[in-house]
């Protein structure tokens, strides 16, 4: 019997918007324990307005990022800390 995945960041729907430009429009991704992902595209494609995001640094326009479950955007930078 396999143990079952471990899903430790859920990103769903995730848009960002600037004035004029929309840099992520619905971005849906899960990352399982233990997996190692990598982030390719062209310059100006929205890789570090992602990771700006997901890492708390940006306000998502929209969408769900998940981390262990907890719900980042509502959750305290406490508990988003201590979630890693
Ligand atoms: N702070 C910002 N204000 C306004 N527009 C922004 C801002 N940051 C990024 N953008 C725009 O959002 C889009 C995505 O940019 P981003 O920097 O995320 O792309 P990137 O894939 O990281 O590019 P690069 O390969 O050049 O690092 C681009 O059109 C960029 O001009
Ligand atoms: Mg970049």
């Amino acid at each position: 019997m396999t143990a079952e995945p471990v899903k430790v960041l859920e990103v769903r729907g995730l848009t960002k918007e600037f004035p004029g430009v929309k840099a992520l429009q619905g971005v849906d991704f899960d990352v399982v324990e233990g997996e190692v992902h990598c982030l390719l595209g062209p310059n100006g494609s929205g890789k570090s307005t992602l990771i700006k995001c997901v890492s708390g640094a940006y306000e998502p326009s929209g969408g769900e990022i998940l981390s262990a479950a907890i719900r980042c955007r509502s959750a305290s930078r406490r508990r988003r800390s201590s979630s890693g």
